[in-house]
């Protein structure tokens, strides 16, 4: 790319600006729970066709101690925390095993609105992980023993190899590999963004109490 297109590029995303003419959100529009808020703007999601409103970014500690973060895929919502899955070999998988703290961004962007949590994680039980994995599509489940999550691969024929072998190794069912389950966040912030016009976006915060309740507090944009 030439410096000249390069330039227009880099004023094109300078000058990008969006006006949120979205309602806003008031203290009286919050449930207690932002389990139950959570779950109200899920289904906004959902109904303004938003892809995959599952999607969330999740970010861990980098071994090194410089945050590292990927979209992964919420796979449930509720009191008890917020589930995903994938590799614990992965990079995600080592570092919330050096450091069992994560954060999470919901980024549905149509809506204009953003929901952020913090917490500690801690990794699912077998049973939880083995009901999980037995609900997906046999071709994911083969992927979880072909693929060595973020391990460098020589190339693309490497992997279908690995896919094919196992495809031959399990015919029937395919069993959880040891090294791939979930893990669940255990929400202690939650925070709610929508955005209004003149950049004075509406945010609160949910904090989890020693008696396990949420306050709430409004946030300068
Ligand atoms: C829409 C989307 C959904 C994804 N869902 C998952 C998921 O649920 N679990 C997962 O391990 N990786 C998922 N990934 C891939 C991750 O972003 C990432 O590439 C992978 O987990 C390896 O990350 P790591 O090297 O930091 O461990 C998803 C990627 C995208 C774009």
């Amino acid at each position: 790319m030439s410096e000249r297109s390069n330039d227009r590029h880099d004023d094109h995303v300078r000058d990008r600006r969006v006006q949120y003419e979205t309602a806003g959100l008031d203290v009286d529009d919050l449930d207690p729970s932002p389990i139950v808020m959570w779950h109200r703007w899920y289904a906004d999601a959902v109904e303004a066709g938003v892809a995959e409103p599952n999607a969330m970014v999740l970010g861990t500690i980098g071994v090194d101690g410089v945050p590292d973060a990927r979209v992964v895929l919420a796979r449930g919502v509720d009191d008890s925390g917020i589930l995903f899955y994938g590799n614990y070999e992965s990079a995600k998988g080592v570092e919330l095993f050096e450091r069992s703290v994560a954060s999470l961004v919901f980024p549905w962007l149509d809506l204009h609105r953003q929901v952020r949590v913090r917490g500690s994680v801690e990794v699912l039980s077998s049973t939880e992980s083995d009901a999980y994995f037995a609900s997906r599509p046999r071709d994911s489940k083969i992927g979880a023993w072909a693929s060595e999550q973020s391990r460098p691969l020589i190339d693309r024929a490497e992997l279908d190899k690995k896919f094919a072998e196992v495809e031959l190794r399990f015919p029937d069912d395919v069993p959880r590999p040891p090294h791939w389950g979930g893990w669940r966040l255990l929400p202690e912030v939650f925070e709610f963004w929508q955005g209004r016009p003149s950049r004075l976006h509406d945010r609160f915060r949910y904090a989890l109490t020693p008696t396990s309740d949420w306050s709430i507090t409004r946030l300068n944009p």
